[in-house]
């Protein structure tokens, strides 16, 4: 990398900071639909017209927000996803990534440490508020991806999923929505399954979907229970390290069916864990956000998942970058 992109890529802090200021004080929430001056603005955030003028031109210049004879208003992506009654809304997830961003803060003391440095009332596991912002962007987030696997994994025939650590139930859902003969369980931390249970009833999906509460990494005896023909794990595994992995599979696989199928929806990284750059990155939020997480390479899981008991162990090149690994367990 020469000297003047290192200064520009030291510089690209700029910008997400504009934006969760500008979110955190509700800019886009005072303007809504409305056409207004910085005046105005400022008085609706309560802040300085300076500040909110130096911070609205910075947000004009990004493409965010359009300036016309001197007045500011949303664009229209912004108005259906940077206002709170929006149509297509990223509030919970602008909320978790300024969650985020405080941790990545002490990516120093993290790597000194070898973990989060996160205080306990500041997780998900801990507090409701925190598990509503990361539970809720999980649903913002992750819907198109549960729908391209319902699209390219045949399951006609299957009767029950089993939704391992399935968060908001998103996942589950697009998958019960192209399989109208499908139920599912979602296997979860009881207070994720709060903040889940008014996603699942908001979409419908309460008559076919049932929480299972389950502490799946540290309960020796959790009970996932018996049957599933399917099962999906979804951004779970990066959240923990290697042995616990091992563990979970273990128990998966003896909650699954013989012939089920499983499906690992997961950040899969390069062998040499240094590519490609944005799944390195991932690993990095692993560390400062975990105890034990990081980004898997297929040939890590896969190790896994055979000495879990699982074959057929194949990648499907289903997602932009490498995401989705199948296993069956055998019949
Ligand atoms: C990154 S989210 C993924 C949610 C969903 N599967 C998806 O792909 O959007 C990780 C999920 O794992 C759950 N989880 C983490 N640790 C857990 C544990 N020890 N027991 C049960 N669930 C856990 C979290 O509550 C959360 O729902």
């Amino acid at each position: 990398m020469e000297k003047q992109e290192i200064l520009n890529l030291m510089r690209s802090f700029q910008q997400p900071e504009v934006v969760m200021a500008a979110h955190k004080l509700g800019v886009f929430d005072a303007l809504g639909d409305r056409v207004l001056g910085s005046f105005d603005i400022a008085s609706r955030i309560g802040a300085s017209v300076r500040g909110t003028t130096i911070l609205l031109d910075a947000l004009v210049g990004m493409g965010l927000l359009i300036k016309e004879q001197g007045n500011y208003k949303n664009t229209a992506t912004g108005r259906a996803s940077l206002c709170s009654d929006g149509n297509d809304p990223i509030i919970n997830a602008l909320n978790h990534i300024g969650e985020l961003m405080e941790s990545w803060r002490k990516l120093p003391e993290s790597v000194i440490s070898g973990r989060s440095n996160k205080s306990e009332e500041k997780t998900f596991s801990k507090n409701p508020e925190v598990n509503s912002s990361f539970i809720g962007a999980m649903a913002e987030i992750g819907r198109p991806n549960g729908r391209i696997i319902a699209k390219n994994i045949n399951l006609a025939g299957c009767k029950m999923l089993l939704d391992v650590g399935g968060g908001p139930g998103s996942y589950s859902e697009e998958i019960l929505r192209v399989n109208p003969d499908m139920r599912a369980i979602v296997a979860d931390l009881p207070i994720t399954i709060e903040t889940a249970r008014h996603h699942i009833e908001q979409g419908g999906f309460a008559d076919r979907i049932d929480f299972k509460a389950a502490d799946i990494y540290n309960d020796p005896n959790v009970d996932l229970g018996i049957g599933y023909d399917v099962a999906l794990i979804s951004n779970v595994l990066h959240m923990e390290g290697a042995e616990k992995n091992r563990r979970l599979l273990q128990k998966v696989h003896a909650a699954m069916e013989p012939n089920g199928l499983l499906m690992i929806h997961e950040t899969i990284i390069d062998d040499d864990h240094a590519s490609p750059v944005d799944r390195t990155l991932f690993a990095v939020n692993m560390l400062v956000n975990t105890e034990r997480g990081n980004c898997y390479s297929f040939s890590e899981m896969q190790a896994w998942l055979l000495e879990s008991g699982f074959v057929g162990i194949e990648f499907i090149d289903c997602f932009e970058q490498p995401s989705l690994m199948l296993a069956r367990k055998v019949g």
